[in-house]
């Protein structure tokens, strides 16, 4: 698996706590920025990383702002993209499960590092559950045609 990750300026410390996971897993990964704290927008970070997941370049996104919100906003538009804001572990694992969430999304305001990476593991291990859910998740990608 390959992932890609970015970060605003609200996110980029989690962001460098999280590459520290991705490194211990031994997941390769791109890192796209952004690269201190300086104030930036997050579209710009997370539609990258959206088009990138989308195009089939990764097989997996995690975005990182303050709340997580923005960036699954964003990454939300760009069509095959199923972003999820996550918090808990539980989430974490039904957003895979259920979801087949193909992003994630995190919040350095609402999560501590050590939740986050918690998240992180669960939402990188956890395997698509299919059958019903396949179902489902196609018919969320039929609104993408409307
Ligand atoms: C930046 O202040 C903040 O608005 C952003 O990181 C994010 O939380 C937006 O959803």
């Amino acid at each position: 698996m390959r992932v890609i990750i970015g970060s605003d300026h609200g996110g980029f410390q989690l962001k460098e706590a999280m590459i520290n996971v991705l490194k211990d897993m031994e997941i390769p990964f791109e890192d796209v920025g952004c690269d201190c704290q300086d104030s930036v927008d997050y579209p710009d970070y997370a539609l990258p990383v959206a088009r990138r997941v989308a195009d089939g370049e990764f097989e997996r996104g995690i975005l990182i702002c303050g709340t997580g919100l923005g960036m699954s906003m964003a990454a939300n538009k760009v069509k095959g993209i199923r972003c999820a804001v996550v918090s808990d572990e539980f989430s974490a694992q039904m957003s895979r499960e259920h979801n087949n969430a193909n992003v994630l999304a995190l919040g350095e305001r609402v999560v501590g590092p050590g939740l986050a990476e918690k998240i992180l593991r669960t939402w990188l291990t956890t395997e698509f559950a299919g059958g019903r859910h396949q179902r489902r998740v196609d018919k969320i990608g039929t609104l993408e045609d409307e």
